[in-house]
Order: C-alpha cells, then structure tokens, then sequence
C-alpha cells in the first residue's frame, strides 16, 4: 500500500475533556506544543462548550490563542452551537469542528436538544458562514453505536449525511464510534455506502475509540473503504463523559504504527510522537494505555 493520511490528533481535546483535576492551561499548551514537534499537523486543541459541561476546558481561549501562535499546525476547535462559534471566532479559531450525535439519547445526554434542533443549529451555522471564514468540519457522534440506543442503523446516519451534504459541497464529515462499540465491517460497510453516495460532494474521516480493542481495526476497515482522515489520541487518552462505558480514543502512536507498517504517509515523527503520547497519559492520570508507550517506558526505567 502506499499514500498518505491526515491524522487528527484529539487529545488535547478529547483526550483531557473528561479528566477530573483541571489540567493547568499552561500544560495543555505544552501537550499541543509536543504533538507539534512530533509532527502533526491538524491538532483539536479544545472545545467552546458549556463550562458547566466540560469545566476541564473552560480555558479554550487561551489554549487555542497559544495554539494558533505555533508555526506549521492547523488547530481546530469543537462547537457544538452557534454561540460556541461566536466564542470561537472571538478567540481566533481558524478551524471549526461542529458536532452533534447521530441519535436522540446521546444528543439528549450530550448536548441537551433532540437530533432535529441540533442538526438545524448546525446547518444554519454552515449556511451563514461566509466563503473567508474558518473552515468546517462536521462530526456525528454515535454513528455506529449509542449506550442509549445500542446499534445505530446505517440509515440512520446516511439521511443525516444526505441532508448536511446538500448544504454546502466540499465539507469533510467525520463519523464517530463515541464508545468504541464497532466493529470493522460495521465501519468498512457504512464508510463504503457513504463514499458511494457522497463521495464526489463531501469528504470523510473516522473518530474512534478503542474501548474493545478494536479501535486499529476499524482504523484499518475505514481506510480500506476510502477514509483519508483519522482521528486519533496520543497516548490513547478520552472519552466522552455523557456516553456511559465510552473509554479512550485510539491511540495515535498506534494509528502511526499501523499506517508506518502499511507504507502509508502520516507526516509524524516517531520519537517525538512517543514524548508526546507520555505526555498526555501524564496528563489524563498516568496510564499506559498503548503497547508502544508501555514500552517506552519501560526501557526508560530499564536505562
Ligand atoms: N459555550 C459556553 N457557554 C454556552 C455555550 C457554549 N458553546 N452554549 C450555551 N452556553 C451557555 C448559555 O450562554 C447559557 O448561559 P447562562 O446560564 O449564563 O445564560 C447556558 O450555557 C445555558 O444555555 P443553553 O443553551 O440552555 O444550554 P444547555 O444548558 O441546554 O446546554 C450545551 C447545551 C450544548 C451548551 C451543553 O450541553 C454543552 O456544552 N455540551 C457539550 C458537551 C461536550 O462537550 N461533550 C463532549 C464532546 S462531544
Ligand atoms: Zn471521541
């Protein structure tokens, strides 16, 4: 195989939303700083959410203002409602990631407005940003699995994808295993059909989790069915705090990995990316969640 693939890189985001202790801004800084060095390039380096809801990212200005001040990385922020991208905006965000679940019970849980009030929130959002704005990625949560609904129907979440497609061409749509319930031909076989049927109008990426060990798997299924875009944690760190039973994200080092043995280009740089997935497990509480990075330490304490 050969090509290349972006990676987004989610810890910052993902990976510290849910950690209890508020991380100090002045670290998170330093965790986007260290993916930087390892290379990569698109990093979600907060959310403007409800502080209430996320109080660990209730700093997302200033992370994203020493963020947007690194040279070389496009950092991206999550909103999940109008008044998320004015905050946004007002901070300097050069790149919006709109979400909102494929279903009622994690819309309901997550972000407190049924599927319908979401998607109109968001559709409104795309249609009046003008053509010099940030740009727009779109996540569905929940895709293939909810912890309210369990297995979520393929078209379920190809009608959502029908109807965001049509407003305006060109958008990438990430679709999110939020619990780390799926499994690879679930994830080859929603990724082929959305490809199919909107391929030549959107883009898509792949947000999984890897709560069953099954995240490099479905990684692998979503790129042999076309997916270009990963996202991923160092460190393996996150999980969503209004999913029950969701757990951390795949891991970065391991989605280099994978695609490093595959042939294919990630841009990121191997040592540096370890340094920085030891980070962000620091960071999240300690753990070790990926083989590479027990590893790593290991022949650290060994030297
Ligand atoms: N950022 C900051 N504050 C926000 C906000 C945002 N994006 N959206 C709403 N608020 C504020 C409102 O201004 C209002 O403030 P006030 O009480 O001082 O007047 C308050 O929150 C309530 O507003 P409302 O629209 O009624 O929100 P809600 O209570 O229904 O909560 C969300 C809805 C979306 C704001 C909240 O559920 C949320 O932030 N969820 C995000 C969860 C998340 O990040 N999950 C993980 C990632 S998928
Ligand atoms: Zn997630």
């Amino acid at each position: 195989m050969s090509g290349t693939v972006t990676i987004v890189e989610v810890a910052p985001r993902d990976g510290l939303q849910a950690v209890s202790a508020f991380v100090p801004t002045e670290q998170k800084i330093a965790l986007v700083r260290a993916l930087a060095a390892a290379g990569l390039v698109e990093i979600e380096a907060t959310s403007f959410v409800s502080p209430k809801a996320i109080p660990q990212l209730a700093d997302a200005a200033e992370v994203l203002a020493a963020a947007n001040a690194i040279e070389g990385i496009l950092p991206s922020v999550l909103v999940p409602n109008r008044k998320g991208v004015e905050r946004a905006l007002a901070a300097g965000a050069r790149k919006l990631g709109l979400v909102m679940s494929a279903t009622e019970g994690h819309n309901r849980s997550n972000l407190n407005r049924s599927v319908e009030e979401s998607f109109n929130d968001l559709a409104d959002i795309v249609a009046t940003m003008p053509a010099d704005g940030p740009a727009i990625r779109w996540s569905f949560s929940c895709s293939f699995h909810c912890p309210f609904e369990g297995v979520v129907a393929p078209a379920q979440v190809l009608a959502l994808l029908e109807r965001a497609v049509a407003i305006r061409p060109g958008l990438t749509f990430a679709l999110a295993d939020t619990t780390g319930n799926a499994a690879p031909d679930q994830v080859r076989a929603l990724f082929a059909e959305a490809i199919a049927r909107f391929g030549s109008r959107a883009r898509f990426a792949f947000h999984g989790h890897d709560t069953y060990n099954l995240g490099i798997a479905n990684v692998a299924a979503a790129y042999e069915a076309g997916v270009r875009e990963i996202d991923a944690a160092a460190g393996g760190i996150g999980g969503c705090p209004f999913a029950p039973g969701a757990s951390g994200n795949v891991a970065t080092e391991d989605v280099v990995w994978l695609f490093r043995r595959l042939g294919v280009e990630t841009g990121a740089r191997w040592r540096e990316l370890l340094e920085a997935a030891d980070l962000a497990a620091r960071l999240a509480g300690g753990g070790a969640a990926s083989g590479h990075l027990r590893h790593v330490r290991a022949a650290r304490e060994a030297a």
